[in-house]
């Protein structure tokens, strides 16, 4: 049964997310799985001195005192199975509780260390989506464990008081559950192989509801009017799955009702052989009360021991990508010896020879790269499309390491550094930069979070991007949420969510500021204004831009022009123009598109 190797792994899982919790409710557990045993041999002591009152061998008057204290402890036991029952509900559900949000902040921590290429590939991303799924509502798997631990214990404790009675009777019983055992064992091994064989086509039924009620997809499927299409193939699939269900059921109905006539046979048995020696004195009336009533109690807990356990493997089944998820490890981490980020930097960035393919590709997107960023040089990096610019940005940031060369930091090789403290130096904004679903300031804030509430350094931030003016107009100001996700939420156009974006890295207060176009949304006025702002505000930063307008990239004391992944030309503007190579001709064509 390999779903059971998820069971160890899970039950480390539960325990984290509340040993107290977990500790209690098996406690309780214990109590309620004595009860069954305990009652029962109380009621054989009761049975045992009413027997001999009835029989004159003692008088109710003797034996009154010890009768009411059996009933009073029979009342006792009563209670405490009760109590103990709900107790037990209280911590299933405090515990399920408690899981879903360890596994949830789990994944998120999880995720967020992973490596950045993991995030695209997309056989990753699937595993992720659903181990988010998972994460969640797994309160029936817990209960299911417990459970089980109960029963089993239940089991343990009437075999043993049998066991007292009579070692033969609990040899009868255990051979005539043999059969029962690997019947039941067996079809759940069968139901095991069936939903591991159905996992793809129940992930097509998920994707097909998903897609269903995706805001993304409404515009297509109306248009394209595909709702009979996708419902028909959802149909198609399910009838598959319920067909597939429908045959084992059945067989396992005849099979296991054959094989329960057996066990069935068996408990009669010893219930007659039981009823022989009470008939010949060997056994009072009690202890024939007590064996009858374990007798029934112990082979219905043992039967649904066998449903438990595979339940249990049907829903660890389902936590196999979790597992899996919580097994990968990031491959770009910081050393245990790392070294804290240079404060200031000399000597700056440089990349000696550096060549990089993405991962699972074969194209070298950098091919022997060469460039030095020095302390308070301001460069402008342009290049068409897929030439590497933003390839560049995450090696200098660690979101990737180079497939060859080295990138230095002051002399020292990036990877040498802590990479959290490293980053803490950088401020980047992406040309993919995020629109936080969040208030104004939150949006800024995330630049450097410990400002959250340090709203004279968010607004200095807003006023060094520009995003201030936008900020003046919203309604509720820095309080605004924005975004449409949520309620009173006023969503921005694209050049505004630039502006607030590019406040994060002048919040960030580092020595390397870094903008991916982040401004493409701007006109060219509005780019101009946040460039010219940028310029006068990074003097004696280091600083890398990257930006298709000329009217821009001009004002860099140095611009380098990337073509096949190395420097194809540098210099200043002026150098560069008289030159009258590819940035004399790329300028010159975009220039005329003005005239
Ligand atoms: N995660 C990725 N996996 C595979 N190829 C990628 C990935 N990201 C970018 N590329 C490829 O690498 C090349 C350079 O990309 P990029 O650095 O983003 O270019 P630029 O920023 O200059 O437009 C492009 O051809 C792009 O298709
Ligand atoms: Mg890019």
């Amino acid at each position: 049964m390999k779903a059971l190797e998820n069971v160890p792994p899970v039950l480390r899982i539960v325990w984290q997310s509340g040993p107290y919790v977990v500790a209690l409710g098996l406690l309780f557990r214990v109590v309620a799985s004595l009860v069954p045993v305990s009652t029962a041999y109380v009621s054989k002591l009761i049975i045992d001195v009413i027997t001999d009152i009835v029989q004159h061998r003692t008088t109710f008057a003797a034996s009154a005192t010890h009768l009411w204290w059996l009933a009073i402890i029979e009342f006792a036991l009563a209670v405490s199975g009760s109590v103990a029952g709900r107790l037990i509900d209280y911590y299933d559900s405090v515990l399920a509780d408690r899981y879903t949000r360890h596994v949830s902040i789990a994944v998120m921590r999880h995720a967020s260390q992973l490596d950045l290429q993991a995030y695209e590939d997309p056989v990753f991303y699937d595993r992720l989506e659903r181990a988010r799924v998972q994460a969640t509502d797994r309160l029936g798997m817990i209960q299911s464990i417990g459970r089980l631990f109960q029963q089993v214990l239940t089991t343990l404790s009437l075999s043993a008081a049998i066991l007292f009675f009579s070692p033969w009777l609990l040899l009868l019983l255990i051979a005539c559950l043999i059969p029962a055992f690997l019947g039941e064992s067996h079809f759940a091994f069968l139901n095991y192989a069936k939903n591991f064989r159905q996992t793809p086509i129940k992930r097509q039924l998920d994707y097909l509801r998903q897609l269903g009620g995706s805001r993304e997809a409404a515009k297509e499927l109306k248009l394209f009017g595909l709702s009979n299409f996708l419902t028909g193939r959802f149909t198609d699939l399910s009838n598959q799955i319920f067909d597939e269900n429908l045959e084992l059921f059945r067989r396992r109905l005849w099979a296991v009702s054959l094989l329960s006539l057996v066990s069935t046979g068996g408990y009669y048995g010893s219930y007659v052989w039981v009823i022989y020696q009470t008939a010949i004195g060997a056994f009072t009336i009690g202890t024939l009360s007590f064996l009858t009533q374990s007798i029934i109690n112990a082979s219905n807990n043992i039967s649904q021991i066998f449903s438990t356990l595979s339940s249990i493997a049907d829903q660890a089944l389902f936590l196999t990508d979790l597992l899996a998820f919580f097994e990968m490890r990031p491959t770009v981490t910081s050393r245990p010896d790392a070294i804290p980020a240079p404060r200031p930097m000399v000597r700056g960035f440089e990349f000696q020879n550096v060549s990089f393919r993405y991962p699972g590709t074969e194209r070298l997107v950098l091919n022997r790269l060469n460039f030095h960023l020095e302390p308070g040089e301001r460069i402008a990096l342009i290049g068409q499309n897929g030439q590497g610019k933003t390839t560049i940005v995450k090696l200098i940031t660690r979101l990737y390491d180079p497939t060859g060369g080295r990138v230095l930091l002051d002399g020292v090789d990036l990877r040498e550094y802590d990479i959290e403290d490293l980053c803490r130096e950088i401020g980047v904004i992406f040309q993919d930069f995020m629109r936080y679903e969040m208030t104004a300031r939150e949006n800024i804030a995330v630049g450097r979070i410990e400002f959250l509430s340090d709203l004279s350094r968010i607004r200095s931030a807003a006023e060094k991007s520009l995003a201030d003016g936008v900020i003046e107009r919203l309604p509720r100001g820095y309080d605004q949420m924005l975004g449409r996700r949520f309620e009173s939420g006023v969503d921005l156009s694209g050049g505004e969510w630039q502006k607030l974006a590019l406040a994060r890295a002048y919040l960030r207060e580092a020595q390397v500021l870094i903008l991916d176009e982040p401004t493409a949304a701007l006109d060219a006025r509005a780019e101009y204004q946040v460039f010219e702002r940028f310029n006068e505000l990074t003097v004696g930063k280091m600083a890398l831009f990257i930006s298709h307008r000329f009217s821009t990239v001009r004002m860099a004391e140095r611009i380098i022009v990337l073509e096949d992944g190395a420097i194809a030309e540098e210099g200043s503007h002026d150098t560069l123009m008289a030159h009258g190579g590819r940035y004399a001709e790329m300028f010159e064509l975009q220039a005329s598109s003005y005239r």
